[in-house]
């Protein structure tokens, strides 16, 4: 696995938290971010494979990921819709969640997800 680090998003701002992205094609890529939620950090440091088609109102999947299962207590499991859409998915596993609806806080620095779209 090779690991690169991306640089700061573009307000420069304080680095909380880091993000570990392992891409489809076995790429470890690092963010440091500021965004409110996982899709948008992974379209700010453009991270293969999201696209984030939907906006993030939870109808397109284009942000699914595999949680790591050392995170996935801490971040918690999907509500029922989508957990309803992440079913549909040919990638599901019971670690999938759409990256739109996961919540980024400080106590997840360090999270560490797999692209989980097919898209990459
Ligand atoms: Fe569409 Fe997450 S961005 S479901």
């Amino acid at each position: 696995m090779v690991f690169k680090w991306l640089p700061l998003n573009t307000t420069g701002r304080s680095i909380v938290p880091q993000i570990i992205f392992e891409t489809e094609d076995g790429q470890a890529l690092i963010v440091n971010t500021e965004a409110e939620h996982l899709m948008q950090a992974a379209l700010d440091h453009e991270i293969p494979g999201i696209e984030g088609a939907c906006g993030g109102v939870c109808s397109c999947a284009t942000c699914h990921v595999h949680i790591d299962p050392a995170w996935t207590e801490l971040v918690g499991p999907p509500n029922d819709f989508e957990a309803a859409l992440l079913e549909l998915e040919d990638q599901f596993k019971l670690c999938s969640r759409l990256g739109c609806q996961v919540k980024l806080t400080p106590e997840l620095d360090g999270l560490k997800v797999r692209v989980a779209t097919g898209a990459s």
